[in-house]
């Protein structure tokens, strides 16, 4: 077997082909469909349906699909028992990590075939949606809520943490933010559940795998780290004197860089100008100064540019969401791409395994234990 070039962290390396989604410089489409146009004229429904179908849906698939997310809206008891044992302490991303996997045992879809599979993802999007909401309300010593019909994706998860329906304001920034994490190519997180796919292992393994991967601050986590950095100012020039330490230590800040956009993230772009408007709305420009005192330097000083995770956690921050809630939302949208990257992959099968190259100590013998 020819030996091929190692990349560390598989950089540059193209792993596979899809039909999911496109990530370029210069665009980022999902099915052929640009990020900017969904943005501005899609609802999250339509842009799951365009994951896990293929293409947008007209008025009946979109009433069927929404009518399959209503049916499966409800949590099963045991979930909601298993997540009232863990400790109030314990991250939403973990406890997210253990109501999927609870909630698998409880899989209300039978078989494997393509069909089933989708039916699968929709209930998966129901089940992260539910163990987030359920454990909002468990850790504010509520009971957790039974869906309300007729709502949104967006509204159902905000009614369901909060016990109202969501302002408009709210609900649409949580579908545009549902819109723009859902899917990303071969990004860590969708390239673990892909392996999973690859062993012909299930779905919900794919997803909780997903989980564990999209955790960390390198990626998913970057939302939750990006406001905990925020947080620590009162003013912009505390934002900038922190910026240049950090700066001094070569030390990364959270929220900025990507393996794939070097000139910018196309999601942040969106993001940022919707949030720029909701500070005003909100009264909070004082966030903007502190949020630009550190874009600035960055963009301008280093040429490193924010993803989407920097706008996103001011974003929920500005709408009165926990810290500790934001990539557990971000699984919310991104279990979409994953499922519809597992479906991909499980249809069109070869296992991914890869070599890896033993730079280690060779012809070591074996002595006897009195002679080591
Ligand atoms: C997501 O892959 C995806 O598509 C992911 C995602 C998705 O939708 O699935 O887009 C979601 O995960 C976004 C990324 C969220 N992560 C962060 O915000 C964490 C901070 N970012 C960095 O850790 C970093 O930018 C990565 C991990 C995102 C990308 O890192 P790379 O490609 O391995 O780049 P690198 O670490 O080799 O950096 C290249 C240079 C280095 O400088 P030198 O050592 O060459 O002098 O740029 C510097 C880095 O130090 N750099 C940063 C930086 N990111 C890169 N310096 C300061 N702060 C940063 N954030």
């Amino acid at each position: 077997m020819a030996e091929t070039i190692f990349k560390p962290g598989l950089e540059g390396v193209i792993a596979g082909e899809t039909t999911v989604s496109a990530v370029q410089q210069s665009s980022l489409a999902y099915r052929g469909y640009n990020i900017s146009d969904l943005a501005e004229n899609a609802t999250f429904e339509e842009v799951a349906h365009i994951l896990l179908h293929g293409e947008l849906p007209n008025t009946a698939q979109l009433t069927q699909f929404n009518r399959s997310l209503a049916e499966f809206h409800q949590l099963p008891d045991a979930v909601v028992d298993a997540i009232r044992k863990i400790p109030t302490d314990v991250p939403m991303m973990d406890v997210l990590r253990t109501g999927v996997s609870m909630a698998g045992h409880f899989d209300p879809v039978q078989g494997d075939g393509e069909t089933e599979l989708r039916r699968r993802a929709t209930w998966l999007m129901t089940v992260t949606a539910g163990v987030v909401a359920a454990r909002y309300r468990l850790i504010n010593q509520k009971e957790p809520l039974a869906p309300k019909p007729g709502l949104s994706h967006a509204q159902q998860i905000l009614y369901q943490c909060l016990g109202e329906e969501p302002d408009d304001t709210s609900a649409r920034l949580l579908d545009l933010t549902l819109i723009l994490y859902a899917e990303h190519e071969y990004n860590a997180s969708t390239f673990a559940t892909r392996i999973v796919a690859s062993t012909m292992s299930d779905m919900v393994s794919g997803v909780v795998t997903g989980i564990g991967t999209l955790k960390g601050p390198l990626h998913g986590g970057a939302n939750e780290a990006a406001m905990e950095m925020l947080s620590q100012f009162n003013t912009p020039e505390e934002a900038e004197t922190w910026l240049r330490e950090r700066f001094a230590k070569k030390e990364k800040v959270m929220g900025f860089g990507h393996r794939v956009y070097k000139n910018g993230d196309h999601r942040a772009h969106i993001l940022e100008a919707e949030l720029r408007k909701l500070a005003i709305q909100k009264n909070k420009q004082n966030w903007m100064d502190i949020y630009d005192a550190i874009k600035k330097p960055m963009v301008e000083e280093k040429k490193i540019f924010p993803n989407v995770d920097y706008p996103c956690g001011l974003t929920y921050y500005l709408l009165d969401l926990p810290i500790d809630m934001y990539t557990p939302l971000f699984v919310c949208s991104r279990v979409t791409g994953w499922c519809a990257h597992f479906i991909e992959q499980a249809t069109n099968n070869r296992l991914i395994r890869p070599l890896s190259r033993y730079v280690g100590e060779e012809n070591r013998t074996v002595l006897p234990i009195g002679d080591r």
